[in-house]
């Protein structure tokens, strides 16, 4: 009866194990259980922004850098994530939208790969 237990208990305690590695390997993303290049989708909008330093930058755009950027560690990921890099975006520029936005609490200077945000 209290060996039954023990392994009850035991497994629990290994179940809560796996699942906290596995939280700790999908959950290893700079996005939090978000994956930087799912993210990426979400910069649709920034599209034209994140390629030419003079395309003006929607409001829609602004938004999302907006959120993203409220974890700059994320919205660096997500900006030089593959998603981003195949859809064209141009990493240099894309730093540059925070601040194109006039984003007040943008995370300035923050280095991100080899780009710091302006
Ligand atoms: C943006 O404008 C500047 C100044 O007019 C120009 O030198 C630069 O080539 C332009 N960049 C792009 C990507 O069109």
């Amino acid at each position: 009866m209290e060996e039954s237990m023990k392994k009850i208990c035991l497994f629990g305690f290994l179940l809560a194990l796996v699942i906290a590695g596995l939280g700790e390997v999908n959950g290893a993303h700079e996005c939090g259980r978000k994956n930087p290049d799912m993210e990426a989708f979400k910069l649709a909008p920034c599209a034209s922004a994140a390629q030419d330093e003079n395309a003006s930058v929607t409001s829609s755009c602004c938004a999302v850098v907006k959120k993203l950027g409220q974890n700059p560690k994320c919205l660096c990921a997500v900006m030089l994530s593959n998603t981003a890099k195949s859809s064209g975006v141009n990493p240099e520029v894309a730093m540059t939208i925070p601040k194109r936005c006039n984003i007040v609490d943008r995370p300035v200077g923050y280095q991100c790969g080899a780009y710091t945000l302006p």
